[in-house]
């Protein structure tokens, strides 16, 4: 498994459940993995931009399965490499990862098959793009094209507003990203993440859930990767996820393949839930961190087995995956400073947080080499889990647990799931 996140701890944590891995001798390697990570993985560094160094490492210790957790290898074509030299791996390749990688190639690829999402024009240029302003209205939203760590996206309240962060984009704020920028009409309602597993051929609904982007209580202050989140989202009734499938989801799916460039691995469907209907806010070709770890905790199959049946094109033989009927739902504990400048090297000390059934996954932390302490090493640092019978229950749990913490330097949303908490 590659990646170093709370996703990650999340997919090493099921996978490690796995029959293949629990019963079967199965062993499981995580490059870089984190502290958390190696309770389950032999976790280890290697340049998994170096393709041929990843293919070596996968034929010596003939690795059975490999799954890319996060968008930066696949964008780089790390499954197309892998993939050539007869691996099975979960990912999908570096054409497909455009339905992340390309704001501008998703959007496309709506406008050729009809699917709902948010009216754009694309533009290569500043000129251009300060001239397209004129056919929006505020707030206008704009996207550097390319990966840009989450923060490629301005919503601008005002024309002089828009302006500035056309000037930021095309001045190179995200660096290539940005060389080509989208603008795009604002939708407002719900949004909701919505995960399949596809190979391609066929499509497994994976799980909804709901993330918290701000990083304040209530909605408020900038944007970051995911403060909290929680599954299911009982807002995208059966009815919309329906229509989600029909209209959004295997249209794409469809399209990809007539295109020539088949969809295989989990997709992730950002959705807008409008008065209109559910549209496409983005795609991501990858779980959703902090979405994942809400996931996990519900699954009650093999997670391998579907893994490596989308890695083989085989789902067609699965059964739809079973989602436990209790609410997951996870609190995001960051560094001070996020989504700034984060404080690095904070003492955490989970103490025995996890003494009531939640799940401490990890997500920025190290192991101090001398002392053996637990320190914050990046933005999002834990991510405290639980279950309940209802939102209220899962909440009251993942606080109670937080609660048992010691992280002064951190600090957490307290409001996880007041969405759906307020629907009672
Ligand atoms: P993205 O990285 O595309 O998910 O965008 C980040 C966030 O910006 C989304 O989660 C939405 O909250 C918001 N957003 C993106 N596109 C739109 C849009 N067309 N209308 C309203 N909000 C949007
Ligand atoms: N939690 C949002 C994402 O993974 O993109």
């Amino acid at each position: 498994m590659l990646g170093s996140g709370g996703r990650e701890h999340a997919l090493s944590w099921k996978l490690a459940q796995s029959h293949a891995i629990a019963n079967e001798g199965g062993q499981l390697f995580a490059c870089p993995g984190n502290p958390g990570v190696a309770q389950f993985a032999t976790c280890f560094e290697m340049d998994v931009t170096d393709h041929e160094l990843v293919l070596a490492f996968c034929e010596q210790e003939r690795i059975a399965l490999v799954v890319i957790g996060p968008e930066a290898p696949l964008v780089d074509g790390l499954a197309d490499s892998l993939r050539a030299e007869g691996l099975a791996v979960f990912g999908p390749s570096q054409a497909a990862a455009q339905l992340e990688g390309s704001k501008g190639f998703t959007k496309d690829l709506c406008a050729r098959a009809g699917i709902p999402t948010a009216g754009y024009v694309r533009a290569t240029s500043l000129g251009q793009a300060r001239a397209a302003l004129d056919g929006f209205s505020p707030p206008y939203v704009l996207k550097a094209d390319g990966l840009a760590a989450g923060k490629g996206v301005v919503i601008a309240e005002t024309r002089p507003e828009a302006e500035v962060a056309l000037d930021d984009m095309f001045g190179g704020a995200f660096g290539d990203a940005g060389a080509e920028v989208v603008i795009e009409e604002f939708m407002t309602g719900e949004e909701v993440s919505f995960f399949v597993l596809t190979d391609g051929a066929t499509i497994l609904p994976f799980g909804t859930a709901q993330d918290h982007k701000r990083v304040g209580d209530g909605d408020t202050g900038p944007n970051t990767g995911g403060m909290g989140a929680y599954s299911p989202a009982r807002v995208f009734t059966p009815e919309l996820r329906a229509e989600a499938m029909q209209k959004i989801v295997a249209p794409t799916v469809r399209q990809m393949a007539d295109d020539g460039v088949p969809y295989s691995g989990v997709l992730y469907a950002g959705l807008m839930l409008t008065s209109e209907g559910p549209k496409l806010v983005e795609y991501n070709a990858r779980f959703g961190d902090p979405e994942c770890q809400v996931l996990m905790m519900r699954l009650e199959d093999d997670l391998a087995d579907y893994l490596y049946a989308c890695a083989t094109n085989a789902l067609a033989s699965m059964p739809p995956p079973r989602f436990s009927s209790d609410v997951a739902l996870t609190v995001v504990m960051a560094a001070k400073g996020y989504p700034g400048t984060p404080e690095k090297g904070g003492l955490i000390v989970l103490g025995d947080a996890e003494a009531d059934g939640a799940v401490v996954f990890q997500a920025g932390t190290v192991l101090d080499e001398d002392d053996g302490t637990l320190r914050a090493s990046g933005g999002r640092v834990l991510n405290v889990t639980a279950r309940g019978a209802d939102v209220q229950a899962a909440q009251a749990a993942a606080y109670a647990a937080v609660d048992k913490i010691d992280f002064a330097s951190g600090f957490c949303r307290r409001d996880i799931g007041w969405r759906e908490v307020a629907r009672g």
